[in-house]
């Protein structure tokens, strides 16, 4: 049977870290897959998950299963993270089960799209996350695009995506991406969000907004304003949220899939089928993730040093965008690059060809998606001027 099969290409993303690993130059850069990196490159654990962690381990009294919903206190946190004091948390139309991940929650997203509508159709932004498109059809969703960044002009191609948007069918999903939009960086702003809720709420299809980096774009409360905005707009939505770059807990895999529904009845019939599809996937989530998230949140001190060490990486990421293109211009790069410090979040692109990208991982060592998109926590005081030195070269 094995026999039948023919091998698949590495994944565009983690493939590039196996390469990156193996690479012996002392002169090689990682800005392939997005994760935090401090000045010394190195992804610490954070302060306040450490503490979270032993606390853990000093009170856990027990590892009996936790059932499909995972753990009820970390789903209530995350829904006060991503909506705040929100009136559809007060009308109880609000139900979050804990998630393997972002990409957990994404794929318990999918089941549960396909649950209410086999076949359904899910609109992803041109460009989205590599990994959007083959997760959705795994499931059986047809993914269209909408269209959204523009390459030529660094820009949002928003009237082109409003005007896509405006016939797209009711029983369609649109995914979002709540900020830091990967892989380029771009945001939509507050009135924007405004025009495409409003066309949401007339039209009628359901948004599925895709928030895996709360907190690095302009502060945890700016970066929901989408979100909240429209969860205050339409009837049903569907949220996947990810604790692995905020709270660092990557290989912790926990994240967050909730569903508002329209009224109370209604979302506990769809939180029965959202139980249901987590059953038959992994049957419940790891709890290590959601512990440390549910002690960090529920304490004001951690909570307090939480929201410390997480502007600490986000202030890190947007003084790197800054330094990358002064230093571009300090090498005599005279083509504009001051795009990256306008754009939000771990990535951009940088806008060279395939040929250039892979120009610069052959003869430099430097690693980022054939896209051109670059992880921009790579880049350090002590690495700048040879990637700058590099792009001019290749450039
Ligand atoms: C990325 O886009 O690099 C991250 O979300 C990691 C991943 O799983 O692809």
């Amino acid at each position: 049977m094995f026999g039948n099969l023919t091998a698949l290409p590495a994944d565009p993303i983690l493939g590039l870290l196996a390469k990156y690993r193996i690479d012996q130059n002392p002169n090689k850069i990682d800005l392939g897959v997005g994760v935090y990196k401090n000045e010394a490159g190195h992804t610490a654990i954070l302060d306040c998950v450490k503490t979270a962690e032993k606390f853990r381990l000093d009170t856990e009294d027990t590892k009996v299963y936790i059932g499909p919903t995972g753990s009820a206190s970390f789903n209530d946190e995350m829904a006060k993270l991503a909506f705040g004091e929100h009136d559809v948390i007060a009308q109880n139309r609000v139900r979050t089960v804990s998630t393997p991940g972002g990409t957990g929650a994404l794929r318990v997203a999918a089941e549960f799209i396909k649950a209410c509508k086999p076949g359904a159709t899910i609109w992803v932004s041109d460009p989205t996350w590599a990994n959007h498109t083959g997760l959705f059809q795994a499931a059986g969703l047809t993914v269209k695009t909408y269209p959204y960044y523009d390459y030529d002009n660094k820009s949002l191609k928003f009237e082109e995506m409003l005007s896509t948007l405006a016939n797209v069918g009711k029983e369609d999903v649109v995914l979002l991406h709540a900020c830091c939009h990967n892989p380029s960086g771009m945001d939509l702003n507050q009135e924007q969000w405004q025009q495409v809720c409003a066309l949401a709420s007339e039209n009628g299809f359901t948004p599925l907004i895709d928030m895996a980096y709360q907190g690095f774009g302009d502060g945890l409360e700016e970066d929901a304003y989408g979100v909240r905005l429209m969860a205050a707009s339409v009837e049903e939505m569907i949220l996947c949220s990810s604790c692995s770059k905020n709270f660092g807990l990557y290989r912790e895999r926990i994240g967050a899939c909730t569903i508002i529904g329209k009224d109370v009845a209604t979302t506990d019939i769809a939180n029965s089928v959202l139980l249901s599809v987590v059953r038959c996937i992994y049957s419940m989530p790891p709890a290590h993730g959601a512990a440390i998230v549910e002690t960090i949140l529920a304490s004001d001190e951690l909570r307090n040093q939480w929201h410390e060490e997480l502007a600490v990486m986000r202030n890190r990421i947007n003084g790197n965008r800054q330094l990358l293109v002064d230093n571009l211009k300090a090498q005599g790069v005279t083509r504009d690059f001051d795009f990256i410090t306008q754009q939000k979040g771990m990535f951009s692109f940088l806008g060279v060809t395939p040929e250039q990208v892979q120009q610069l991982q052959d003869e430099y060592s430097i690693y980022m998606v054939g896209s051109s998109r670059m992880s921009i926590a790579g880049i350090a005081n002590s690495n700048v001027e040879y990637l700058a030195q590099s792009i001019a070269k290749v450039l």
